[in-house]
């Protein structure tokens, strides 16, 4: 038996999002997600369980780094692989790292991969998908490539992700656009939670996202890029409209993400179809078709001349590196 596995698995960006947790300790959402995975940014991750090693070491792009979540990870795996080894884990990102984008799911959907391979399991997908659910909600998804949604379910055995269409033939691309300033960082965990616990509309908020969830599938089977940017964009500002409703209240926008979104409105004004979708920080993650993506990026340019973008387009799910 191998000891040692590697997996890829690339990050996946939320049109109809997460945002709270019924049950914190084993990741169990609110309500059903829907995402598209991305082929520009993923994480290599390849892991070691040996009985020499007498911690668990996690190195991060060449550099060695304690990490408690990983840690903890790690031993749902060995309770389930019924080991004892500790490890070590090795990734390296592959998402620039001044892009500020979310890389947690694409970390723990590779580590969940790699993990569970050298620990002698032979899992499933969607026992992948739900083996990577306890290390990031958001990595639930990026098992599968193409557009993705998170069945919620209400516990450990029926909350994982199915693929919706994951060979996507349709050109949908994404632009992340860099923002550089950094407002006070609040993590996705306690941002979420602070929102469920105090929100009053929390529960219009859980309506909206199960009355979007079947809307936004038809909309991605016909092609209907209008209605489909549509109700990403409204369910990114719903959401956000949570964060600002909660007690105490808090926000992702940069002054700088203000901005974008209002050149992606003058962009539609102008005739360009393309809409704007934001997690749990200040980049602003623009939906288009393959059509317009120069004449988008020429746009934001020059309008925001130090701005970094960056294209990505469907990505595929979870793979083996061995
Ligand atoms: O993966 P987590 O648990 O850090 O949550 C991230 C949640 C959002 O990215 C804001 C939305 C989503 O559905 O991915």
């Amino acid at each position: 038996m191998s000891n040692h596995a590697a997996a890829r698995a690339h990050t996946n960006i939320a049109l109809i999002k997460y945002w709270g947790k019924k049950d914190t300790e084993l990741i169990l959402p609110m309500n059903n997600s829907l995402s598209l995975t991305l082929d520009h940014f993923y994480t290599d991750t390849s892991v070691t369980f040996d009985s020499s090693y007498t911690k668990d070491t996690f190195i991060l792009n060449g550099k060695e780094i304690p990490n408690e979540n990983v840690h903890k990870f790690l031993n749902i795996v060995r309770e389930k692989a019924g080991i004892s080894e500790f490890a070590k884990v090795n990734s390296t990102n592959h998402v620039p790292t001044t892009a500020g984008l979310a890389s947690s799911a694409s970390a723990f959907a590779a580590l969940a991969a790699a993990a569970s391979k050298a620990s002698g399991m032979n899992l499933s997908r969607r026992d992948l998908s739900r083996l990577a659910r306890r290390g990031s909600g958001s990595a639930t998804r990026s098992i599968y490539g193409g557009f993705v949604e998170w069945q919620a379910g209400d516990n450990d055995l029926n909350s994982y992700a199915v693929p919706f269409i994951e060979n996507v033939s349709w050109d949908i691309k994404m632009i992340a656009v860099v923002i550089n300033s950094k407002p006070k960082k609040i993590t996705s965990r306690a941002g979420m939670q602070t929102v469920v616990n105090t929100s009053p509309y929390y529960n219009s908020w859980i309506k909206e996202a199960n009355r979007s969830i079947p809307l936004m599938k038809e909309a991605i089977s016909k092609q209907d890029f209008t209605t489909m940017g549509e109700l990403a964009e409204e369910n990114a500002m719903k959401m956000h409209a949570l964060n600002l409703s909660a007690h105490p209240h808090f926000s992702y926008f940069s002054p700088e993400s203000i901005q974008v979104m209002n050149l992606v409105e003058e962009l539609r004004s102008m005739g360009i179809e393309c809409y704007y979708t934001m997690d749990a920080g200040p980049n602003v993650k623009i939906i288009c078709l393959g059509k317009d993506t120069a004449s988008i990026t020429s746009f934001l340019q020059k309008n925001l001349p130090n701005t970094e973008v960056l294209v990505s387009s469907a990505g595929p799910g979870v793979q083996y590196l061995d």
